[in-house]
């Protein structure tokens, strides 16, 4: 079984949707490995989204990360990465497919509802950094 993780960003927090998203997951054979909802640190979105320190939007990326609470999910399913990602629909809500859940909840490319991991090999890395072995079930 394959593993990915999902953030519920602040906005789609804030807008009292988070049992609409897991139901998108719940409803499409992925698990709930692991979750907590989290009020992250500037050092902490920083170091998340490292990867992304040096691009034009990484200044506002930062800032709306850490503007509420999110929820940070372990999901479990066959092909979960491929398949969290059809759900969350395209990064730019203008360009989600009807029916994802950025079409449905995002209002903007930063407002954007969800992140899910891109690749296999970062998932783990996304996993490690927030979530303990133990936490995982
Ligand atoms: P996410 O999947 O969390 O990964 C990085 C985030 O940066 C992305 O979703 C968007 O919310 C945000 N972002 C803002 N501007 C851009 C952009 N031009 N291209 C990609 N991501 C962007």
């Amino acid at each position: 079984m394959e593993k990915t993780l999902s953030i519920i960003k602040p906005d789609a927090v804030k807008k009292s949707v988070i049992g609409k998203i897991v139901d998108r997951f719940e409803s499409n054979d992925l698990r709930v490995a692991a979750m907590k909802k989290v009020q992250l640190s500037e050092a902490d979105a920083k170091a998340f989204y490292a990867v992304h320190s040096e691009r034009p939007f990484f200044g506002e990326l930062v800032e709306f990360m850490i503007s509420g609470p999110v929820v940070i999910m372990v999901l479990e399913g066959d092909n979960a990465v491929a398949k969290n990602r059809d759900l969350m629909g395209a990064t730019n809500p203008k360009e989600a497919a009807a029916g994802t859940i950025r079409a449905d909840f995002a209002d903007s490319i930063d407002a954007n509802a969800v992140h899910g991991s891109d690749s296999h090999e970062n998932a783990k890395i996304e996993i490690d950094f927030f979530f303990a072995q133990r936490e995982i079930v």
